[in-house]
């Protein structure tokens, strides 16, 4: 569908599925009054790629998106695929006023004040899209809290200002920087997530790359993470086992501290039924008696995926997906669940086995 004209740059393919989540966004940016969202989801789900082609395909009449990613090294690279227009006058902002890209999601009102100067923005929704936002609040010391209370006051000055209404989504795969973010919603701020590829968008990758491998055995593997699919093609050149080497050894590191907190029985429970131990609120997930849990969140290896989180794609319920937190690829489950029947020293072909055998 329209998604689908966007082209994935480092992959030179058409854009796959979203169309969910596109029509989830569109509905959330067309609400009574302006907004704040910030969208998590697993590392490498495809946050920014979608961005990047909602950007790409909504910007009309009616909306102005603007796309800001401030990792980017490159200047001339970090707004697009937003409009030249707008992406001209970003960079003169950053170039001559700024002098640091990092500095530019700080200071949302002259940022508008600017794209104002090239598009009378009255009667339209703006969309501006912030990726990695916690790389400017590190550099510049602020606190979540204090950003967002901010911002939310921001939003509707510009609102009365510039008679549009004005909508920040704000991108982060970092669960510490998600948990921060959760405790402030209700300022003018929700919260949503976004999930890997599902199945069927999935094999449409696979089979666009030309996956040579079993498309079952890669989604018990990466559950349709595009990221991972991605590193498996070109870093791993599709050895599943080297890739799988790498990914026993982060696992090794848990295991090593589960034992040495005396938690791998936690981490047993956390295989026999994902939402079980624990509550689910972050405060309590940070109790002694299970460390081993907050471990597997800042590492990247379990996601929260409870009510708070308003879900722009399908979730469903499975042996690595609970409803109150996930691993972010079934991957983990498996190496895990291989490592408590065999040991720490684990062979990939091991847990592939195990794979077979369990599903
Ligand atoms: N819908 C899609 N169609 C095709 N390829 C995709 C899609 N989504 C993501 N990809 C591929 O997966 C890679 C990882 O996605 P992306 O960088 O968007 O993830 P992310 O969620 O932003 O990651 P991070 O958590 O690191 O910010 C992209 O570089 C792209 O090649
Ligand atoms: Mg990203």
């Amino acid at each position: 569908m329209i998604l689908s004209r966007y082209v994935v740059p480092d992959l030179k393919i058409n854009f796959i599925d979203r169309e969910q989540e596109y029509k989830h966004i569109l509905e959330l940016t067309n609400i009574e009054t302006s907004w704040i969202y910030v969208l998590t989801g697993p590392w490498g789900c495809g946050k920014t790629e979608f961005a990047r082609a909602l950007t790409a395909t909504a910007s009309n009449d009616t909306y102005v998106i603007i796309y800001i990613n401030v990792t980017e090294e490159e200047l001339s690279k970090a707004f697009y695929p937003t409009c030249e227009r707008i992406s001209k006058v970003l960079y003169n902002l950053v170039k001559e006023v700024f002098k640091d890209l990092l500095k530019l999601p700080l200071s949302i009102y002259t940022l508008v004040t600017y794209v104002e100067k090239v598009i009378k923005l009255k009667g339209k929704i703006l969309l501006i899209i912030i990726d990695e936002i916690t790389k400017s609040l590190e550099k510049y010391r602020l606190s979540i809290r204090d950003y967002v209370a901010a911002l939310s006051k921001k939003i509707y000055d510009i609102e009365r200002t510039f008679n549009c209404k004005t909508y920040v989504l704000i991108l982060t795969s970092d669960q510490s920087a998600s948990e921060f973010f959760d405790r402030e919603q209700g300022k003018n701020m929700s919260m949503l997530l976004m999930w890997n590829l599902n199945k069927s968008a999935m094999i449409e990758l696979l089979d666009k790359v030309n996956c040579p491998i079993d498309l079952e055995l890669i989604w018990h593997l990466t559950g349709g993470n595009p990221r991972e699919i991605c590193m498996l093609m070109i870093y791993y050149k599709w050895n599943i086992e080297e890739w799988l080497k790498f990914k026993i050894e982060t696992c090794r590191e848990v295991y090593i501290k589960a034992r040495d907190l005396g938690q791998v029985n936690v981490l047993k429970s956390l295989l026999d039924n994902i939402d079980e131990i624990s509550s689910y609120s972050p405060e309590l997930d940070d109790v002694p008696k299970y460390k081993i849990i907050n471990v597997l969140y800042k590492l990247n290896i379990l996601i929260r995926v409870d009510d708070r989180f308003r879900k722009i794609s399908s979730l469903y319920k499975c042996y690595w997906v609970g409803s109150r937190r996930a691993f972010q690829e079934p991957v983990y489950y498996w190496i895990f669940h291989t490592m408590l029947k065999y040991g720490l020293n684990v062979e990939p072909y091991i847990v592939v086995k195990t794979i077979r055998e369990l599903t």
